[in-house]
């Protein structure tokens, strides 16, 4: 009998969520949720990556059932029994697999990796802690502890998913069939319908990607936004002085990331979006028709999120632990097996 496929993400909390979180991670997990009945779809909250960084331990346990809660208000279906729903650090075999993959990582692979050290540059080197270093061996055990097949996170994410790929790789050339490995780069692509894992842009610096520590939130519309301030956020997003719409990422990328923001909120076709406004000259125009889908999305959103009660996400995250803790410690013990632990 071939496996279950099975489709794993993880969202970080530490901020507010925005919308480029949004359109990267959890748009494509809940999408896969609601139209799959045979895959497992595993989303989880990472909260032992949380700490890596800077962290309010007074606002951690709120932000931890919020960070479900949004997903759900968005639409994850957590009725349906193929939806787990789990905290990292409630399934004690993602730390210690963490440990174990810890002895098969190379220091110097870990130093290239563009997230820490953009993360370390920012922090200053005296207080980058280890866990951050580590960090995406911790994302690797999460990815191979459930035999996942496809991680929908955005661009920023991929070195990590190379990484999870090659050491899965490595030991199993060593020890055997340990690990499923995780499918490619161009079959993500088609499982999720797009051409490239999605980046939203910053609103005044669309060279940059749109991230909650961007230089001013004026570029960054957040999902707890107003819906009238988001909608003044992209009507004063930065353009271009050439004085026709295009679909250029390179000649026109504040006009591009707005095409493409508008595409994916209201699941339009790029292309009809771009066929209706390409080559207009009225500006002002395309960005209100923006604007009204930020607006429409933010408000939609907000409405739906006080309707959801903690105690249903709590009996549900209780209810999946259990389940995951049975099938996460099983792959741990064939991993202790492989390497003669047990
Ligand atoms: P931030 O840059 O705001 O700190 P994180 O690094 O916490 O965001 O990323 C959380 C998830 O959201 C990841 O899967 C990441 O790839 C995705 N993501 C973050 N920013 C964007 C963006 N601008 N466009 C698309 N996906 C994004
Ligand atoms: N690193 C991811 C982020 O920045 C969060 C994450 C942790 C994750 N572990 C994961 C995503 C495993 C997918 C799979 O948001």
């Amino acid at each position: 009998m071939s496996k279950k496929e099975v489709i794993v993400t993880g969202l970080r909390v530490n901020n507010d969520l925005h919308i480029g979180n949004y359109l990267g991670a959890i748009k494509p997990i809940v999408d896969m949720a609601q139209t799959s009945n045979d895959s497992q779809i595993n989303l989880f909250v990472p909260d032992l990556h949380s700490i890596t960084t800077n962290f309010d331990n007074t606002k951690l346990q709120k932000l931890i059932i919020d960070n479900i809660k949004t997903a759900v208000a968005f639409g994850l279906p957590i009725e349906k029994s193929n939806v787990n729903i789990y905290r990292q650090s409630y399934v004690s075999a993602h730390s210690e697999l963490t440990w174990i993959l810890d002895c098969f990582t190379g220091y110097g692979e870990l130093s290239r990796m563009i997230e820490f050290k953009e993360k370390s540059a920012q922090i200053g080197s005296q207080s980058v802690g280890v866990g951050l270093f580590n960090y995406p061996v911790l994302m690797a055990a999460d990815i191979l502890l459930y035999d996942a097949d496809y991680v929908p996170v955005g661009d920023d994410q991929r070195q990590h998913l190379e990484f999870t790929r090659n050491i899965a790789t490595k030991f199993n050339s060593k020890y055997g069939d340990v690990f499923n490995i995780i499918k490619s780069t161009a079959d993500h692509q088609e499982k999720f319908n797009r051409d490239q894992a999605p980046r939203i842009k910053d609103l005044l610096n669309p060279a940059k990607k749109m991230s909650k520590s961007s230089e001013s939130n004026k570029g960054v519309v957040f999902l707890s936004d107003k819906p009238e301030e988001a909608r003044h956020k992209i009507m004063s997003a930065t353009t271009d002085s050439i004085g026709s719409i295009n679909y250029n990422h390179d000649k026109q990328p504040g006009i591009s990331n707005l095409f493409d923001i508008m595409a994916m909120l209201s699941n339009e076709k790029l292309a009809d979006l771009t066929n209706q406004y390409s080559g207009s000259d009225n500006y002002m125009e395309f960005k209100k028709a923006a604007a009204d889908i930020v607006s429409d999305f933010l408000s939609n959103f907000q409405q739906k999120l006080p309707t959801i009660s903690d105690q249903q996400i709590i009996d549900k995250l209780q209810h999946s632990e259990a389940a995951m803790n049975e099938q996460a410690n099983k792959k741990l013990y064939a991993v202790q097996q492989a390497i003669g632990l047990r």
